[in-house]
């Protein structure tokens, strides 16, 4: 029987950068992936292919909408979904590949198959059994479905069958205004679909700032994306003329519904344990089916949980820093995840990014706070590329000035967020931000205006 210090199971972000570091830290590892390439649900059907698909339509809505202004004649653009296709299966190639040579590359052994946890230190792949001192379950999440709505992934589709139509559709329903659906709706819409969006809140993107819901949610309006709010969706049946949808109001109960030609199913994800054997092993799943863990110890020793399947967001980089942080604990140093610094992005134009503490987070606590806010309608780089919708808001501590929090709408606020995360993890006021030097002209200058907004005041506005 072959035996590894650490059998990671499930070759997502998650389980493929674990597995990476704990090969660099000199432990002999194993990671077991039943998909035929790496990378889980992010680099194969997730994060990598929908930005591809939404950096190729934000082109085309450039060159529709804006190249005119900027003194362009193309001509009438089109598209050739064939190739945009293409384009996305390329990148996401490249990608799978790249972690193949990583693990050449550190000494890290592909096992193709589903893993199965199968007694103490034992793990089960297909007819083998593989021995490991430590295990690490990275199994990821997959769609969460809805009750009377079956999803068939080609009419009635979740993210994956989203990402692979062979047409683009002329009316296009997304049930769920979160991520995934203001991402893959801005998609089709910027494709000429008829986009409606169904949420049950009254807010789309739960959980995030305020502002940045009602900001977001006018800009795709802007775009021509359709909202029904307050609406639960409790039925979707596919016909000879599209797919009938039927929803429920959440206030009042009045019925509504729609016909289209595909429908996304957008509800959010759940935790994937099919098969892995995670109660016979001892393991403990919450209400919600998450291997209950803390900072990446499960209830068994020497299993180990990281990334979607365990409790907390659902993004690719706090499972690769959970990953990281459990390699060098089982290599004896002190691994560690701050979990009040994780950003997150919505990756619609325009972006929107956040971290750390919300405004209403805050007044719930009772903590006296100060919010700083500079509109890129100020901002000179953004009026030189038509980007001026948005703005950076920056929430400090009242009495010490220690930065808490920053969300942002608006052009690059990806890249813009980060600079914040490392100002948090320093531990920095906004007036450190405010006296650092930004270069000019960069959208990073409203990040400073922000924080000059959180003392005596912005120079530009
Ligand atoms: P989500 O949890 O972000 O949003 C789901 C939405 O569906 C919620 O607003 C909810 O109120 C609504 N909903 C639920 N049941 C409904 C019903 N019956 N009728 C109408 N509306 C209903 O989930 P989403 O967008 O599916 O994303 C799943 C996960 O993947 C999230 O945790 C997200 O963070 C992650 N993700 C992250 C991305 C990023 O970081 N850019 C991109 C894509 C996904």
């Amino acid at each position: 029987m072959a035996e590894y210090d650490v059998i990671v199971i499930g070759g997502g972000p998650g389980g493929y950068v674990c597995a990476i570091r704990c090969a660099q830290l000199g432990l002999k590892t194993a990671c077991v992936e039943g998909r035929g390439s790496l990378g889980g649900t992010c680099l194969n059907v997730g994060c990598i292919p929908s930005k591809a698909l939404l950096h190729a339509t934000e082109m085309l809505h450039e060159a529709q909408n804006n190249f005119a202004t900027l003194g362009i004649d193309a001509g009438a653009v089109s598209v050739d979904w064939k190739r945009m296709l293409g384009h996305k299966e390329k990148v996401v190639e490249a990608n799978t590949r790249g972690i193949e040579y990583l693990f050449r590359k550190n000494g890290v052994e592909w096992i193709q198959g589903w893993g199965q946890l199968s007694g103490p230190g034992r793990v089960r792949v297909g007819e083998e059994l593989i021995a490991g001192r430590n295990i690490v379950v990275a199994t990821g999440s997959e769609p969460a479905t809805l009750r009377g709505v079956q999803i068939d992934e080609e009419r009635i589709v979740s993210s994956t069958g989203a990402l692979e139509l062979t047409a683009i559709p002329e009316r296009l329903a997304v049930i769920g205004a979160g991520v995934i659906g203001l991402e893959l709706g801005s998609v089709y819409r910027r494709l000429g679909s008829e986009v409606t969006v169904i949420e049950y809140l009254d807010h789309v993107t739960p959980g995030m700032d305020g502002e940045l819901q009602r900001g977001l949610k006018r800009a795709l309006e802007k775009q021509g994306l359709k909202f029904v709010m307050g609406a639960a969706v409790s039925g979707a049946t596919a016909g000879e003329s599209g797919v009938a949808l039927n929803w429920t109001a959440r206030k009042d109960g009045a019925e509504g519904g729609m016909e289209a030609d595909v429908v996304l199913v957008a509800t959010g994800r759940r935790p994937f344990t099919a098969g892995l054997g995670a109660e016979s092993a001892g393991l403990t799943l919450t209400d919600r089916g998450f291997i209950r863990s803390s900072h990446g110890r499960t209830d068994v020793p020497g299993i180990w949980a990281i990334g979607d399947v365990t409790e907390g967001p659902m993004l690719a980089h706090k499972a690769e820093d959970e990953g990281i942080a459990v390699a060098e604990t089982i290599a004896g140093q002190k691994g560690h995840v701050n979990y009040d610094v994780i950003p997150s992005v919505i990756y619609t134009a325009p972006e929107v990014a956040a971290v750390g503490r919300t405004e209403a987070e805050l007044k719930e606590a009772g903590r006296a706070y100060k919010a700083g806010k500079f509109q890129f309608m100020a901002n000179g780089r953004a009026k030189a590329s038509l980007a001026t919708d948005g703005f950076v808001k920056l929430i400090a501590d009242a009495g010490t000035d220690r930065l808490l929090g920053a969300h942002i709408m608006g052009p690059a606020a990806g890249e813009l967020i980060e600079e914040i995360c490392v100002a948090m993890e320093f531990g920095a006021a906004a007036e450190d931000v405010a006296r650092t030097c930004h270069a000019h002209p960069t959208y990073s200058e409203a990040v400073r205006e922000a924080a000059l907004a959180c003392g005596d005041g912005p120079i530009h506005s």
